[in-house]
């Protein structure tokens, strides 16, 4: 063992054990189901009045939450209320959630 043996192993079990912002994709549905499901469905696929959502990529979540946020983007008021209110973490979960659903 060299001298930097011992500190490389503590390194790489750092980073094995306290992933920064993992996404968790059951804590999403459990928030997608209090909060989203309501207007995009279940399956986040939504119907005529709400849009799917469904299979959507992290990223254009990500920014489309972001935007709702920003108010640069929607008009329905409880879909802002509900944007506005997740934190960084939960987008984080939910991206990953409904990003693993079918479309
Ligand atoms: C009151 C019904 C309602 C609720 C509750 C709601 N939404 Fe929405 N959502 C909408 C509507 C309507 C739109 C379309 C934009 C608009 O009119 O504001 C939308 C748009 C979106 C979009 C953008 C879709 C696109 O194609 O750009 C995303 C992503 C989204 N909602 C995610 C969520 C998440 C995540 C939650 C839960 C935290 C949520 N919504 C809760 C009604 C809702």
């Amino acid at each position: 063992m060299n001298k930097w043996t011992l500190p490389a192993l503590f390194v790489a079990a750092m980073a094995l054990t306290v992933p920064v912002h993992a996404a968790d994709i059951a804590a999403g549905k459990a928030k997608a189901g209090d909060s989203c499901s309501d207007c995009h469905g279940d399956d986040g696929k939504g119907d005529k009045k709400f849009p799917g959502i469904a299979g959507m990529p992290v990223e254009k979540f990500t920014q489309a939450i972001a935007d709702v946020q920003s108010g640069k983007s929607g008009k329905n008021k409880k879909m802002i209320k509900e944007a506005k209110q997740l934190s960084a973490d939960d987008v984080a979960n939910l991206a990953a959630y409904y990003a693993s659903l079918k479309k």
